[in-house]
């Protein structure tokens, strides 16, 4: 029965890690995957997630199941996160969720309940956009579409072209944005841009899909969710794949949220039981541990203010490597203008070279990055930022 399968190459960016795992070279850098990692190159448990755990072990009595939505206290306490406390969706009751395991997860329950509402519907996404949309969206039976997005020549964003393809997209089409801290591109759309796209949503009446995967890294945990927030007030319906992989720490945890706006409170009623079953269908329900420490975190003033400043010192050391990247690069005399850098928000930039200079960086020099030259910036640090800098400007002169 499996005999006639081929074997498939590793995953663009999973596949990296590997890779850069059997690498001996004492000075080799990963700037592969979209993981935080401190000055010393960890990524740490955070401080708020430790205290979290230690209560939940102490007060935990059950490990009876609790159902395909997650607890009730984990979906409000995240809903408030992304929509903000009293925002009129919320008031109107008409929003639902569930947790998922992991952003993906979102994005994969969110798919295919959009499929079910609309069979093969189509969904357009950003050129460029993550590389694992694609599976997620299209294996549910979404048909993927892409507007133009980033210019790799100007390494900003192509907004009148994003505006032209876009205009023709109606009633029944999905379109996906990224909420903050674009994946790959770090280009963000401007609050007036937001402003365009939700009058068009709402004149045109195609259902925007937001991906949140980085609440909290571009500016600030309320600045990230301004365009998502001003377009679910806009629109009467609206899908959202929230992630707390990055902004609490809890990659290999997966906890993430399915949240999907309607008309009415109703309509919602009916949509969450068919989410519900999508759910069901597919992994029953989440697990619980990494949803209980985000609602233990969210519920708990201490606990909330401790895991946003550990946030802020997150955010801000990324800010911080994206000028000195500026400035480390121009004293090493590479070639090109890279101030781009320093204007893009969160875990992601391209550095804009070609996939050769790539391979040549990870060959010759232990140096880790997708093809599309994106990097991920966490990754960097003030012991390796030198090496980096000289070895692309070597890179880029040969
Ligand atoms: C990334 O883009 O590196 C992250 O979102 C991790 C992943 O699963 O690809």
């Amino acid at each position: 029965m499996f005999d006639h399968l081929s074997s498939l190459p590793a995953d663009p960016i999973l596949g990296l890690l590997a890779t850069y795992r059997a690498d001996d070279n004492p000075r080799k850098i990963d700037l592969g995957v979209g993981v935080y990692k401190d000055e010393a190159g960890h990524t740490p448990v955070l401080q708020a997630v430790k205290e979290a755990e230690t209560r939940l072990l102490r007060s935990e009595e059950t490990k009876a199941y609790v159902g395909p939505a997650g607890t009730p206290g984990f979906n409000s306490a995240m809903q408030e996160l992304v929509l903000g406390a009293g925002h009129p969706a919320l008031v109107g009751n008409r929003v639902r969720s569930a947790q998922t395991p992991g952003g993906c997860g979102a994005l994969r329950v969110l798919a295919e309940f959009a499929n079910r509402a609309k069979e093969h519907a189509t969904i357009w996404v950003s050129d460029p956009t993550w590389a694992n949309h694609v599976p997620l969206l299209g294996n549910a039976g979404l048909q993927i579409k892409s507007y133009p997005y980033y210019d790799r020549a100007t390494s900003s964003l192509k907004f009148d072209e994003m505006v032209e393809t876009l205009k023709n997209v109606g009633e029944g089409e999905l379109v996906l944005f990224h909420a903050c801290c674009h994946n790959p591109c770090g280009a963000d759309l401007s609050r007036e841009q937001w402003q365009v796209l939700a009058e068009m949503a709402q004149r045109q009446g195609f259902t925007p899909f937001i991906d949140m995967a980085y609440q909290g890294f571009g500016d600030s945990l309320d600045a990230d969710a301004y365009g998502l927030r001003l377009m679910a007030e806009s629109v009467p319906e609206m899908l959202v794949a929230a992630s707390c992989s990055k902004n609490f720490g809890l990659y290999r945890e997966r906890v993430g949220m399915a949240m999907a706006i309607y008309r009415d409170a109703d309509a919602a009623d009916r949509g969450q039981s068919q989410m519900l079953n999508v759910v069901r269908g597919n992994y029953s329900m989440p697990p619980n541990h990494g949803g209980a420490i985000v609602e233990s975190i969210l519920t708990d003033a201490g606990l909330r203010a401790n895991w946003e400043a550990e946030l802020t010192e997150m955010r801000e050391r990324i800010n911080s490597l994206r000028s000195g990247l500026v400035d480390s690069l121009e004293k090493a005399g590479a070639v090109g203008d890279f101030h781009f850098i320093q204007q893009q928000k969160g875990m992601f930039s391209f550095l804009g070279i070609t996939p050769e200079q790539v391979q040549k960086l990870q060959q010759d020099y232990s140096i880790y990055m997708v093809d599309s030259s994106r990097i991920s910036i966490a990754g960097l640090s003030q012991s390796n930022m030198a090496y980096f800098c000289e070895s692309v400007a070597e890179v880029l002169e040969s």
